[in-house]
């Protein structure tokens, strides 16, 4: 293995022709990464980091470390490390407890929030419990651990449709998640019905702030300004599972994060892939064009989840200092009722069984 030093990680820096890095930040920002990983490697720490953090923080990360919520909550329920830090929004690192309730899981932010998780009332599930007895409640993965341990399943964007098929009966629960619900009976094509918040129910769910932004009318601009035709072999849109349907049915591919961005792998493989579209996190698009600099990939950059984004090298520093020091790591640390870890494992480890 090359000796890490402060030169070569500018000389990193510098050979990935970000146009968002200049010379100026790659000065500014080389020792601060030099200093994270150095101390990553000493100390032995996971960095887990979720495809929607900006590139200086997504290659804190090594490829297996880096994923969407699927292969993150994978990782940490196998990871033998002691210590978690987890770049990417609070659920996610909690998911991450729950699953490893002996490691330390720490987040540079804790306010690091989700509209999703944060707008749901997980009294909600009771409630469309006794309007729809026996019918089993799935949980979008973007939630906290409180609601998740009222519910029979948890599920991600990348194995939703196939875990709703294999639950028990003709009708399923979905929380929080309305857009997601509707995308999932639109996939599923009345083969089992979707019961979820609104619907005249009373009951209140939550969108994701930032995939809701993107409309049928913005794709159909896309198409036209891009020269991007629907249909077309070599240049595509994708779009991520939490999107309006209607921009589901416009987009040539929907999935998980890294559901798409395996996609724009095969192509490139396949060397048919010349332009791309994502509607999502402008980050995702970041990390896809470092990854594959011969596709011209258009991005919407004020696509941004002000979430994801609180995660900075400064914080993460400042952790790993911590820990090297014996510090007080309370600030950053995800600690959550042991009672509510037991049953929030249950319909968490149920899905990846199911999605193994
Ligand atoms: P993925 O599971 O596709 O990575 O999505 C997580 C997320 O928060 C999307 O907004
Ligand atoms: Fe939540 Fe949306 Fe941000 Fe994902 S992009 S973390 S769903 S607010």
């Amino acid at each position: 293995m090359t000796e890490l030093t402060l030169e070569r990680v500018k000389e990193d820096l510098y050979s990935r022709k970000d146009p968002t890095l200049t010379p100026v930040d790659i000065e500014a920002k080389a020792p601060l990464v030099y200093d994270i990983l150095e101390l990553k490697r000493k100390l032995g720490v996971v960095v887990l980091g979720h495809n929607y953090m900006e590139p200086l923080v997504f290659n804190l990360s090594s490829r297996d470390e880096q994923g969407d919520s699927l292969g993150l909550s994978r990782f940490a329920a196998t990871t033998g490390a002691e210590y978690i830090i987890f770049n990417g929004v609070r659920f996610m690192a909690e998911t991450a407890k729950v699953l490893s309730p002996d490691k330390r899981v720490l987040i540079s932010d804790k306010e690091a929030g989700c509209s999703l998780a944060d707008e749901f009332d997980p009294a909600e599930i009771d409630r469309l419990r006794e309007l729809h007895p026996g019918a089993p409640v799935m949980i979008y993965i973007n939630s906290y651990a409180e609601a998740k341990a009222r519910c029979d399943i948890t599920c991600t964007s990348a194995n939703s449709v196939d875990i709703a098929r294999r639950m028990p009966g003709d009708e399923i629960i979905f929380v929080p998640d309305i857009l997601f619900a509707a995308n999932l009976e639109q996939e599923l094509g009345g083969g089992k019905k979707v019961i979820y918040p609104g619907q005249d129910s009373g009951t209140r769910g939550a969108v994701c702030e930032v995939h809701e932004k993107f409309t049928l009318d913005d794709l159909l601009d896309v198409r036209k300004s891009f020269e991007m035709p629907r249909g077309h072999p070599n240049k595509l849109i994708y779009a991520h599972w939490e999107c309006r349907p209607d921009v589901l049915r416009e987009a040539d591919f929907y999935g998980s994060t890294s559901q798409i961005s395996k996609d724009i792998g095969q192509r490139v493989a396949a060397g048919t892939l010349e332009r791309a579209f994502v509607a999502s996190e402008c980050e995702l698009t970041s990390n896809l064009a470092q990854e594959f600099p011969g596709v011209q990939f258009n991005t919407a950059c004020s696509v941004r989840c002000q979430w994801m984004a609180k995660m900075a090298l400064e914080g993460i520093l400042d952790i790993l200092r911590r820990i090297d020091s014996g510090g007080d790591l309370s600030k950053y640390e995800i600690e959550l009722e042991p009672e509510i870890m037991d049953r929030a494992r249950l319909p968490i480890e149920k899905m990846l069984a199911m999605s193994s």
